[in-house]
């Protein structure tokens, strides 16, 4: 069994595995290499690439997990929205939800069919390259993936998503609803074609109130999880900006992993949080554009509040930002890596 996934089930581990989000990306000269070549959309839906991809921060690292090189907009696309993503301005989508006659243009083809260049590249990272490191999946929860369909894009507030959610809540509802399906038939796709993790991403709650995250991210998320087919039992991660404000409600859902953003006192989720739950997290990326002092005594920090725990997995408390220098992410991993917890009896 590889560390990540004995730490992901709380199990003791001989030292402490780490992985980071957006470990394949920009930062990677060889990952530049491939995007000077293809649009990131071609990347995503040619399965070698993504494949190859994959394999980049693996090979140049040691992490102790890969993530499918995908993005979680593929959905919305798979549903019918016009998504490109364009130099300096991240994903933008032409044909954003905001009545209900958007809704009704959207697809019914079932995921598996849109979204096949995404079995097939697990199939084919299964298949050999990565050896015994853990393969995880993943998605956008509907919240997040919604948020993107309304809005059409990136956005600092939400404006246009909070309106509508105000304002016309049952339009949202229906949208989360498809979502909702449409989302537990991708992750169980993944979870047939072999991925060894799964992990959601539900980014933008950090914009809801506490009544608001009940509705539109706890029940879509209790509904995903309900429907996900998984006779494997593969692991589930949940990570949120704003798990500060709502890691104890996460915490209630059955999902085996929370992965803190930079913002939580891990220290103080480490000693509240159920035995059961493995905590993923939480250095911010920031850090790794400080100096090698700098990060080392971060790092330290983090280690010291949490590693000693019985399911603690290193991971970034957001993605890296294609600014890091590469020998900073070379010093980490070797830091973490040298880490070895003691439990207590
Ligand atoms: O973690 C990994 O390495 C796996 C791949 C992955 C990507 N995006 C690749 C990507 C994953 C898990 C994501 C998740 C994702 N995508 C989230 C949730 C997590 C988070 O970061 O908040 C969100 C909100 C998105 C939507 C998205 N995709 C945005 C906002 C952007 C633009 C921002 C940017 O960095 O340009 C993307 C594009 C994207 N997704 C890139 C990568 C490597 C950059 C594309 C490029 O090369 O131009």
């Amino acid at each position: 069994m590889s560390r990540y996934i004995e730490a992901v089930w709380c199990r003791p581990v001989d030292r402490l595995p780490i992985w980071l989000m957006r470990q394949a990306g920009r930062y990677l000269p060889e990952y530049r290499a491939i995007r000077e070549r293809h649009t990131f959309m071609n990347m995503i839906q040619t399965p070698e690439i993504a494949a190859e991809i994959t394999l980049q921060p693996i090979r140049r690292f040691g992490l102790d997990a890969a993530i499918l090189f995908s993005d979680i907009l593929t959905v919305a696309s798979a549903l019918g929205s016009k998504l490109e993503f364009v130099e300096g301005k991240g994903p933008v989508i032409d044909n954003p939800i905001r009545t209900e006659s958007d809704l009704t243009l959207l697809s019914q083809t079932p995921i598996r069919d849109s979204l096949h260049y995404v079995r097939e590249c697990i199939e084919l990272l299964q298949s050999g390259p990565l050896g015994n490191t853990p393969l995880i999946g993943f998605a956008g929860a509907p919240f997040t993936v919604a948020s993107y369909m309304i809005q059409g894009g990136s956005s600092k507030d939400l404006t246009l998503v909070k309106r509508l959610m105000l304002t016309h809540p049952n339009i949202m509802a229906d949208l989360i609803d498809r979502l909702v399906l449409a989302t537990a038939d991708y992750v169980s796709m993944q979870i047939e074609a072999g991925v060894d993790g799964i992990q959601l991403f539900d980014t933008w709650a950090i914009h809801l109130s506490m009544p608001e995250f009940e509705e539109w991210v706890m029940s879509p998320l209790k509904a995903v999880l309900n429907r996900i087919r998984n006779p494997r039992r593969v692991p589930i991660t949940i990570f949120t900006r704003g798990s500060a404000v709502f890691w104890n409600r996460l915490a209630t859902l059955p999902v085996q992993c929370l992965s803190l953003d930079w913002q939580v006192d891990i220290k103080g989720v480490a000693g509240l949080a159920p035995s059961h739950i493995a905590l993923q997290g939480n250095l911010d990326p920031m850090v790794l554009t400080a100096t090698p002092t700098v990060l080392s005594s971060q790092v330290t920090r983090i280690l010291q509040s949490a590693g000693n725990r019985p399911g603690f997995i290193f991971n970034l408390g957001h993605g890296i930002t294609p600014d890091v220098p590469i020998d900073m992410v070379t010093r980490l991993v070797e830091q973490v890596q040298a880490y070895q917890p003691v439990y207590e009896a």
